[in-house]
């Protein structure tokens, strides 16, 4: 079985239009054979089953599948049939009410409880969910049927996926390595003294020791990857506003992870005083206070890195002599609500990341993926002397959206970097410690970007995790830095001593 549509509605008119009644019966039974079928496989348009006219009303019943949507149909049918009854007979079309619309959808299982706009009432009975939408002719008019039905859609394949596990596969494997260390690098760190708990959820306080690792990864990205590639630096926005994620696809799903910002009522410290004063006589913040004088939020803190980049080409056309366009963005934290549980620098709310994004036509972008991971491998190979593997997995943006599954194995997708931790043991979940991704048009139709020659844009992009390039680096090699690779040694120099405490 297909979706299926069905709409009961009326046509206001100005008068009566009992007096066209045989003209509205021929260009209804036409219309179910032409204009209701246009762009529809044979057989599939949408059909008036019924109709008739009450008072300054033509009422009509209108049934379809998924092709030619009886919404869709309904709309089709009001300028014609305004055009035949006007001329003829000086009646007007006012307008459309919608009495019922039932749209039935296959699927296997229920869905559980929903609250979606629009739609009154949802039952599943035996293989077809049922909605009754709470549609008028605004809404027929902005289209919110189709997207009910995709959400829909896009619900009943997440589940279907969900039940399949993690889409996972492999692309690419290195050698096995012997190791040596087999504790929790995170742990080690914090007993020498290399970093300690922030005050915030998941957050780390980076000691010199620490901050010394991160800034030689950083160093043998630029030296080894983004200076031989031809990048340059930028600096992206760390606050992003919910018209960013909407262009980027984020405000489609991102909210169980987000860091929200909201911004003060008003900068008045008049306003605030009582505030202060709270806190300055009970020593307690006043939270609930608070959240009173501050508005909506605006949007969150960084949270996938490359999109707030996007407004500097947005509407822009670029010469095609630019492109490829390569830049990246070491500028700032990124924050995601993670889920509860002690986690290790491995799993954190706060984040250090070098974010490297770059656009072209769809051959350059695909040719640049392949010469990053060509790099890649070499920093991994031959200078952290890491075990480690590529595996194709869902798109970072389709996860980031909420959505699960795998693209085909081509062009478009994401490639995640793992890593064994020795000390989870042999068998023991791989850490995914960055990945490469190539995301289509997605990016520079979103915002709109244009190539002068006006060929398609595509683009891609690359999160080197920090914390994530340190957990797979150190479970591995441990802390020690005589047990380091040399090509590593080399560039980390002699490592600080940090803050001794009695
Ligand atoms: N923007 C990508 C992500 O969030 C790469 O960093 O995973
Ligand atoms: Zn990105």
């Amino acid at each position: 079985m297909e979706s299926h549509f069905t709409l009961k509605g009326s046509f206001k008119t100005s008068a009566d239009a009992s007096p066209a009644k045989d003209v509205i019966d021929a260009f209804f039974t036409e219309a179910n054979e032409t204009i209701l079928t246009k762009g529809a496989p044979e057989g599939e348009g949408a059909r008036i089953v019924e109709w008739d006219i009450a008072g300054d009303r033509i009422n009509l019943t209108v049934e379809s599948g998924k092709h030619v949507r009886a919404h869709d149909a309904m709309l089709r049918i009001r300028k014609p049939l305004a055009a035949i009854i006007g001329k003829e007979f000086k009646v007007g079309v006012r307008g459309i009410d919608v009495e019922s619309y039932i749209i039935e959808i296959p699927s296997e299982n229920p869905l559980g409880e929903l609250k979606i706009p629009h739609v009154s009432n949802i039952v599943y009975d035996e293989g077809v969910i049922t909605l009754t939408l709470d549609v008028g002719e605004a809404e027929l008019e902005k289209r919110v049927p189709d997207r009910i039905l995709t959400l829909m859609e896009d619900k009943i394949a997440a589940q279907s996926y969900g039940g399949k596990g993690e889409h996972w596969e492999i692309l690419w494997e290195s050698e096995k390595k012997e190791f040596t260390f087999s504790e929790d690098p995170t742990q080690e760190m914090v007993k020498q003294g290399w970093l300690k708990r922030g005050s915030s959820r998941g957050q780390w306080i980076h000691g010199a020791q620490s901050t010394r690792l991160f800034r030689t990864f950083e160093r043998i990205v630029i030296d080894e990857l983004l200076d031989p590639l031809g990048y340059n630096e930028m600096i992206f926005p760390k606050l992003v506003t919910w018209e960013v994620w909407e262009k980027s696809g984020h405000a489609k799903g991102v909210y169980p992870e987000i860091y929200y910002v909201c911004p003060p009522k008003t900068r008045d410290p008049k306003y605030w005083e009582e505030v202060s004063d709270y806190y300055k006589v009970t020593h307690e913040v006043p939270t609930a206070m608070i959240k009173d004088k501050i508005g909506d939020p605006i949007g969150g803190m960084c949270y996938a890195q490359c999109p707030p980049f996007w407004p500097f080409l947005q509407g822009e056309t670029i010469p095609t002599d630019e492109f490829p366009i390569k830049v990246f963005d070491r500028s700032g934290t990124s924050h995601r609500y993670e889920s509860g549980g002690i986690h290790g620098m491995e799993r954190v709310d706060e984040f250090h990341r070098v974010e490297i994004v770059w656009t072209g036509t769809p051959e350059q972008v695909v040719a640049h993926s392949k010469e990053l991971q060509e790099r890649y491998l070499h920093i991994f190979n031959d200078i952290l002397d890491l075990e480690w593997r590529k595996a194709w997995v869902t798109p970072w943006f389709m996860a980031q959206e909420g959505l699960d599954g795998i693209s085909e194995q081509g062009e478009i997708g994401t490639i995640d970097y793992e890593a064994p931790l020795p000390y989870r043991g042999e068998g023991g979940e791989w850490l995914e410690f960055q990945n490469v991704s190539v995301n289509g048009n997605k990016y520079p139709s979103g915002f709109n970007v244009k190539c002068q020659s006006g060929e398609e844009l595509w683009s891609g992009c690359s999160g080197v995790g920090l914390e994530r390039w340190a957990s797979a680096f150190l479970a591995q090699k441990g802390l020690d830095p005589e047990n380091w690779p040399e090509e590593f040694r080399k560039r980390v120099g002699k490592m600080p001593k940090g803050i001794r405490f009695l």
